[in-house]
């Protein structure tokens, strides 16, 4: 019933951030697990310290957690984090998982120590960057928490999508909006990231490609799929 009064009065309250909307985040919690993560990490040591950036509602969060492996998520929503808090608590406690699902900005992660983590997923969350300034702030910031030869799984939208059928509208170069989250969106093409990736150290495991989905507006999205590795 609170979910239901809750989801009604932020229909109506187009004031709510998009990302903390109740019905935004039952509608990335109620999503699977990611394929390419599941497949990576399948014979992966347990011991493999795993962050989750833009964890959202926690649909990838809950199957580190569920799996044994030594998880952390990310998200500047207070919604969203309280979403993935509670579905990592059966896993590792309360007092853990308030320790491992932290509030933070993508271009910020100075609560993590330089040479962290084994990976980090990010699907879908570099491209929130308002401007090149941020999006150049967080790929060093995931480079600096990464340990020589890490490796970084990633999506982004490419500047084909067309989420509405009405095309996207071009702000400045690579900056775009026409999403449903009215903000703008920093979209690339494969070869652009693997470009704009290289100064980080970051070198493609496998070609870099894109996929075409049905988007949440009703058009399309064309998704950059990543696998990244960190030089050693
Ligand atoms: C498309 S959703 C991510 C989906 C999620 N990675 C998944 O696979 O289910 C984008 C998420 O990024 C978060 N986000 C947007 N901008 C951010 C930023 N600058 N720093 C951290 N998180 C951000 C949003 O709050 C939202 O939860």
């Amino acid at each position: 019933m609170r979910l239901l009064v809750a989801l009604v009065s932020s229909m109506d309250n187009p004031e709510i951030p998009f990302w903390e909307r109740p019905e935004i985040v039952e509608q990335f919690a109620a999503r699977p697990p990611d394929q390419r993560m599941m497949e990576l990490l399948g014979d992966a040591s347990r011991a493999t310290r795993v962050l989750d950036l833009g964890c959202a509602g926690g649909r990838n969060t809950e199957w580190l957690a569920r799996e044994g492996f030594d998880f952390y998520a990310l998200d500047d929503s207070r919604a969203m984090l309280e979403k993935t808090r509670s579905r990592v608590e059966p896993y590792v406690g309360k007092a853990d998982a308030g320790h491992r699902v932290v509030e933070g900005r993508m271009d910020n992660l100075s609560v993590f120590d330089r040479d962290f983590f084994d990976l980090i997923i990010c699907f879908g969350v570099y491209h929130a960057a308002q401007s090149l300034e941020e999006w150049h702030c967080a790929i060093a910031e995931s480079a600096r928490i990464l340990k020589p030869a890490a490796q970084l799984l990633m999506t982004q939208f490419s500047p084909r999508s067309d989420p509405t059928g009405q095309g996207l509208q071009r702000i400045e170069p690579h900056l775009f909006t026409g999403f449903r989250d009215e903000r703008r969106m920093l979209l690339l093409e494969p070869d652009e990231l693997d470009a704009w990736m290289a100064p980080y150290g970051f070198t493609p495991v496998r070609p870099t490609y894109d996929t075409t989905a049905p988007a949440d507006e009703g058009g399309t999205r064309v998704v950059v799929n990543a696998l990244y590795q960190k030089n050693g």
